[in-house]
């Protein structure tokens, strides 16, 4: 059984490509849009570093701990001096990856024999299963690190909050890998367009979906199987759940907290507030081999200044149909978002909206845009009830580095300089709780409805 690379062919960077990256100064520091719900945590002091590099250890070294290496290795004075996995796999293919461009770790299988270890670390990378963050990330700020940790922060409420106590008791950084916090087209749509500029006027819905094909369980080579007696150890009871942990209830949360995570987290971004209620239909409705909802449908309300607004969450796991995309809704237009630009980066207009010329000759919008492609069928009409579709106006920034790059150097300069996170703990539990519920509402078959307090750790 061969280990699928899940790295898509842009987010690869060559040896060239690292060197000049390397060379190139000022390259740390992201654009960084401030965040609502700011909190104690993101304004903490952080470690006087200035420019000295900084030694990083990366707990969790599969796909996702070897994208996060992949965007490090380009931030210049981050050394990545320890690597920590419990597979053998993981722990010599990251190890061996690392050496190709000038880094050497020192390499763990257990993350406290690490912490034990290594007396010379500013900083941990988590990117383990999402059930066992809360007690890494709990144990690296305790030894005096600032935590950059993958999202989902936890599978449960209780892990999550206790990640952030543990950030407020200890003084140190905790980053929660929402990357879109830091990418520089989504602080551009969100903070400027929508919220500063108010372009789409009152948003009243928001959609976002992410579609996927059908897959086969992860499998292994037989060769780099684990005994069964480190599974143990771990809290895996096979190889196979080891390997396909988001699919379980112990572990992970499903596609819901998997993918929802990042796109749930955009609604309250918007809106500035966190839901104030969730209705959700799911199930397991087309594999026999999961634990988790494989569909879900979310409608979450939320009660902004202006009124309530609703968002709409599509979440499947049998058909791609078109892909994964973030729409929001006013008024006057409409914006999509993707994480690749190519499904969305695009404001429409409506057509009694006010102009939105003046807003493209600030730079804030392309001045061109994309008309819609006229239907070449003839016996189509539009009449009274349909709006004419507007044109495009595309975004004018773009995003020329890995997508999780920008996140990862808000979180280094936030350690060197202090500077505000972009999704600190506080955030982040926020966002957790939002989409935690939802798989709740699914199981409850009923509107939950959120107090705000629920929303504060
Ligand atoms: N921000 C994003 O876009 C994004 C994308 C994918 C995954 N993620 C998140 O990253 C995390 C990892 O996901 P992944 O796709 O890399 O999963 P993965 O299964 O590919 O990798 C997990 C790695 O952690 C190791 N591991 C498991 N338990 C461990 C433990 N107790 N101590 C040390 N190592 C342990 C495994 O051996 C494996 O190498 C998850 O929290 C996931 O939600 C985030």
């Amino acid at each position: 059984m061969g280990i699928p690379d899940k790295k898509p062919a842009a987010d690869r960077i060559s040896r060239r490509d690292f060197l000049r990256s390397s060379a190139a100064a000022g390259l740390g520091v992201a654009l960084s849009g401030p965040a609502f719900g700011q909190s104690p945590t993101a304004a903490a002091p952080a470690a006087a570093k200035s420019a000295a590099e900084l030694r990083v250890a990366v707990i969790g070294c599969g796909a996702q701990g070897r994208v996060l290496i992949e965007s490090m290795l380009r931030i210049p004075s981050v050394r990545i001096a320890a690597l920590c996995d419990i597979w053998s796999y993981s722990r010599q293919y990251t190890g061996n990856y690392i050496k190709k461009y000038g880094q050497a770790a020192n390499v763990y299988e257990d993350y406290r024999e690490l912490l034990a270890a290594e007396k010379d670390l500013d900083a941990a990378v988590v990117a383990t299963p999402d059930w066992v963050h809360a007690e890494q990330t709990a144990a690296c700020l305790r030894r005096g690190l600032h935590v950059y940790c993958e999202k989902e922060m936890a599978n449960s409420l209780d892990k999550a909050r206790s990640m952030v106590l543990a950030a407020r008791e200890t003084g140190k950084l905790l980053q929660i890998g929402h990357q879109r916090r830091s990418n520089p087209r989504y602080i551009h749509a969100i903070e400027r367009l929508i919220r500063e500029k108010s372009l789409l006027g009152r948003v009243t819905v928001a959609y976002a979906q992410w579609n996927r094909a059908k897959a086969d369980l992860l499998g292994w080579p037989e060769k780099y199987a684990i005994d069964q007696a480190t599974l143990d150890k771990y809290g895996y009871s096979s190889m196979t759940e080891f390997r396909n942990w988001r699919l379980f209830k112990k572990f992970g949360g499903g596609p819901m907290v998997d993918l929802g995570s990042h796109q749930i987290d955009l609604f309250s971004w918007v809106h500035g507030t966190p839901p104030k209620s969730v209705v959700a239909s799911g199930g397991l409705d087309y594999y026999e081999n999961w634990e988790w909802y494989d569909n879900v449908m979310a409608i979450y309300e939320f009660e902004t200044k202006q009124g309530t607004a609703r968002a709409f969450y599509q979440v499947q796991t049998t058909t791609q149909h078109g892909g994964f995309y973030e729409t929001f809704m006013g008024e006057n237009g409409s914006l999509v978002l993707s994480e690749i630009p190519e499904r969305g980066n695009w404001a429409m207009r409506e057509p009694h909206a006010p102009e939105w010329d003046s807003l493209a000759k600030a730079g804030l919008l392309q001045s061109e845009t994309v008309p819609i492609q006229k239907s070449a069928t003839k016996n189509i009409y539009v009449d009274v009830r349909v709006t004419a579709e507007a044109g495009r106006w595309p975004l004018p920034v773009e995003l020329a580095k890995p997508a999780h790059q920008p996140h990862l150097e808000n979180f280094f300069d936030a350690v060197r300089t202090g500077a505000p996170l972009n999704c600190p703990a506080e955030l982040a539990y926020e966002s957790c709780v939002a989409v935690l519920k939802a798989n709740e509402a699914v199981k409850a078959r009923r509107v939950m409805e959120f107090r705000p307090e629920q929303f504060k750790a």
